[in-house]
């Protein structure tokens, strides 16, 4: 296949993902997913916005650092201060770092956030351009609002930072507006109006505010773009962006109309969505495309039926192209140490001897609990155990007593910045009072904005999930905790939410 069939994909999960609403992670959580990414084979990794805020120039700097794989991008406006700094993190990947750089072109933006005409607009992308070209010559440029730019106006742009050294163009629905024929439209018009468009790649970026990030991705793609930016369960600003897993089974699965392909490892998709959603709690929908629990489940008898004849009846693609496993092995009470790691390798952990030792513990306190361990559950003990560092507030012990006719009370022992403290507190409910005591000896300001609890799997031995979302300074936290004990997990989730909450109070940042 030639090379102009070649999608790169971008992911943008650490930058545009993380501006999602609660979605906010910490250094070590953001260097998980860029492994991960590297794992899945994505071109480029935008690991943040360096001047946001130090975690964030902190972020893209050990993500340049450590991944060795993808190109490493990093964001700045068209400034040079912006500029500069989004060097000094990206500079740890060399011929890698990408510096992606931005103005908005449309009249809206120009008028009313830019206060600019369209010649300062001109000149300040095609200087942006030149003082980044001036570090690395992988240089993007994003025309930011671009679907609603005029087109003449759009063009003119384009030629500009191409001349001046631009490598990627980048042209962004950043609002969700577009639908694919208009958008199809668009990036031919570019094609065939901008003199000098072949010495770059055409890039595009899609919000998801209509429900149609993906499909106007694939209609750029059929118009001639080379990069789609896209993150994974579709994460990001409003109603997200393009999803990473739903664009590249698109390609893969349709390649009779879609002779195009991306070098992404579509067997890694399913441990990539599940470790960021464990890492921000932000749950998938069950009828989400391609992750969500449903997408492979057959309830109908005759589809059912149907599938036990012959798969393609009514599966277009594999449960094993995306990584979920045929064979849901359960463990149990007697499975050794070697048959639950290989298990976790399967799923797609890669961890230490340490790390799986201590999983391993938790193993077998479930198996005493719980006759059969499903996916799952292991799921969930590696994201309690080892993704989930325990941070500034550790949960140790506890004990609820609540009924009918009692006054349901918690006493709670936490590790407070390495000090062991304990409280007892009355609540309305089991959970209340347990939250209370928390809440009392963290000292926490962080308000509860929602709580829910759900079931790992099924039957009434099944381990609890509980989430718990948090408001803190303005910006919103989620927490996640699992136990066979419904109380115990929802502790945890709390504990998990002010940890991130502390993280988050540490940190400035700057707004797009
Ligand atoms: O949506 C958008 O326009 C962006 C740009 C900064 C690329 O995220
Ligand atoms: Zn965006």
């Amino acid at each position: 296949m030639s090379k102009e069939h070649t999608i790169k994909i971008f992911d943008t999960t650490l930058r545009d993902g993380e501006q999602s609403p609660g979605a906010s992670m910490n250094i070590e959580e953001k260097l998980r997913i860029a492994h991960q990414l590297e794992k899945l084979n994505v071109d480029v990794i935008e690991a943040g916005f360096p001047i946001a805020s130090e975690g964030d120039f902190e972020a893209v700097r050990r993500v340049a650092q450590s991944i060795k794989g993808p190109e490493i991008a990093g964001l700045c406006r068209a400034n040079d201060m912006d500029i500069d700094r989004a060097w000094e993190a990206l500079k740890y990947a060399g011929e890698r770092g990408r510096i992606h750089t931005f103005i908005a072109t449309s009249d809206i933006h120009m008028k009313y956030k830019l206060k600019m005409s369209e010649e300062q607009v001109i000149e300040t992308a095609v200087k942006a351009v030149k003082r980044a070209a001036g570090y690395t010559p992988n240089v993007e440029f994003s025309a930011e609002d671009a679907v609603r730019t005029r087109l003449p106006f759009l063009a003119k742009v384009v030629e500009a930072v191409i001349a001046a050294g631009a490598k990627t163009v980048n042209i962004p629905d950043t609002v969700g507006y577009t639908i694919p024929s208009e958008y199809f439209n668009i990036i031919r018009y570019l094609k065939e109006n901008v003199a000098n468009i072949e010495k770059a790649v055409l890039s595009v970026h899609c919000h998801n505010d209509l429900g149609l990030a993906v499909a106007n991705s694939l209609a750029a793609v059929q118009a001639g773009a080379g990069q789609v930016e896209c993150t994974i369960n579709g994460i990001g600003e409003r109603a997200g962006n393009c999803s990473l897993e739903e664009v590249v089974m698109a390609l893969r699965t349709r390649q009779d109309i879609l002779p195009y392909k991306t070098g992404v490892v579509t067997e890694h998709i399913s441990p990539t969505s599940k470790l960021l959603s464990t890492i921000t709690g932000i749950v998938i929908q069950p009828n989400k495309a391609i992750v969500g629990a449903n997408a492979f489940a057959h309830e109908a008898g005759i589809h059912q039926h149907g599938v036990l004849m012959e798969k393609t009846t009514y599966e277009i693609m594999t449960p094993e192209s995306i990584g979920l496993s045929k064979n849901k092995l359960v463990l149990g009470k007697h499975s050794g140490r070697h048959a639950f790691g290989q298990r976790l390798d399967e799923l797609g952990y890669e961890l230490s001897k340490e790390d799986i030792n201590k999983a391993f513990v938790r193993f077998k306190a479930l198996a005493d609990q719980k006759k059969e361990i499903f996916d799952e559950d292991l799921d969930a003990i590696v994201a309690d155990e080892i993704i989930r560092v325990p941070e500034k507030f550790k949960l140790l012990q506890m004990n609820v007593s609540s009924g009918s006719f009692a006054a349901p009370t918690a006493t709670v022992e936490l590790e407070v910045d390495g000090k062991r403290k304990r409280t007892a507190c009355m609540g309305d409910g089991p959970v209340d009072a347990t939250f209370k005591a928390i809440k009392k000896l963290t000292k926490s300001k962080a308000r509860l904005l929602t709580f829910s609890v759900g079931a790992i799997t099924g039957g009434t031995d099944a381990q609890g999930e509980c989430t718990v979302r948090l408001e803190t300074n303005g910006s919103e936290v989620l927490g996640q905790g699992a136990h066979p004990d419904i109380i115990v997990a929802s502790a945890k989730a709390y504990v998990n939410a002010l940890n991130k909450a502390a993280s988050v109070e540490s940190r400035t940042s700057v707004h797009l």
